[in-house]
């Protein structure tokens, strides 16, 4: 049973006491369910929202990770680094990252490849841009980004996957993909992992949308099949909308 899970995406907002300041008023509200909650923070304000969330179930994530074990990469943080202050998932491949940081299929391949390595829970982003949509080759997109991302995973390796699906034309947009839209592209790519792999991983892989969810329509895309969560941005910021959107 694929489990649902709501995670937040802090992208380059909050410092760390605006970050500490969430946590306490966002563990008061929250509730203990059978929904996995992360919130995915800049890396400076990681080891304080672990702290601040340790006894809760909430967990806390980076936002990307390199791919290398160590070395001259300037600016760069590794996987063992993240291990080390206990953190343990990572949000790989964003669109906006692929957008203003040069992130292309091969690097994501390379940075999840890393994550497994460590033991690191990745979630990868795919999603398509407006030309793409408007072009008719979301479709392809989306294949694209899976068969080049995944190269070399295993299947037990792609089962533990998150997999957010993210048009990049609902982020930070107001102009959310249409919960059957939304809908749609999960089972297509549900569809690929299976010619991929096969059905068991298919079945297995937890799969999100992302875009412009809000506490408003967070329970009508929670409700579409093969959606099995929500990958939040604007929303994850104020702890009484993603209570809300936790609690869908
Ligand atoms: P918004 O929810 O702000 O549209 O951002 C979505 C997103 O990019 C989450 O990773």
């Amino acid at each position: 049973m694929r489990k649902p899970f709501i995670a937040g995406n802090w992208k380059m907002f909050k410092t760390i006491s605006e970050a500490r300041a969430f946590a306490e008023e966002f563990k008061e509200l929250y509730r203990a369910s059978d929904v996995r909650v992360a919130i995915f923070a800049p890396y400076l304000q990681l080891a304080a929202l672990k702290e601040a969330f340790c006894g809760t179930y909430i967990e806390v994530g980076a936002q990307n990770m390199h791919f290398a074990e160590e070395g001259a990469y300037t600016g760069e943080i590794s996987a063992r680094m993240l291990r080390e202050i206990g953190i343990t998932c990572c949000i790989i491949g964003h669109s906006e990252r692929r957008q203003y940081f040069g992130e292309t299929d091969e690097t994501v391949n390379r940075k999840l490849r890393k994550a497994f390595q460590e033991k690191m829970k990745p979630v990868l982003c795919v999603g398509e841009s407006l030309e793409e949509r408007d072009g008719g080759s979301a479709f392809s997109v989306v294949r694209s980004q899976l068969a080049n991302g995944l190269i070399g995973l295993t299947a037990a390796e792609v089962s533990a996957l998150v997999i957010a699906y993210e048009p990049v034309w609902a982020i930070g947009t107001g102009r959310t993909a249409s919960a059957e839209q939304a809908n749609e592209m999960c089972g297509f790519i549900r569809d690929v992992l299976e010619e991929l792999y096969d059905d068991s991983v298919s079945c297995s892989t937890v799969i999100l949308y992302g875009g412009s969810v809000k506490p408003e329509n967070a329970g009508e895309i929670m409700n579409m099949e093969e959606i099995d969560g929500a990958l939040v941005g604007g929303a994850s910021l104020s702890p009484q909308e993603f209570i809300q959107i936790v609690n869908f």
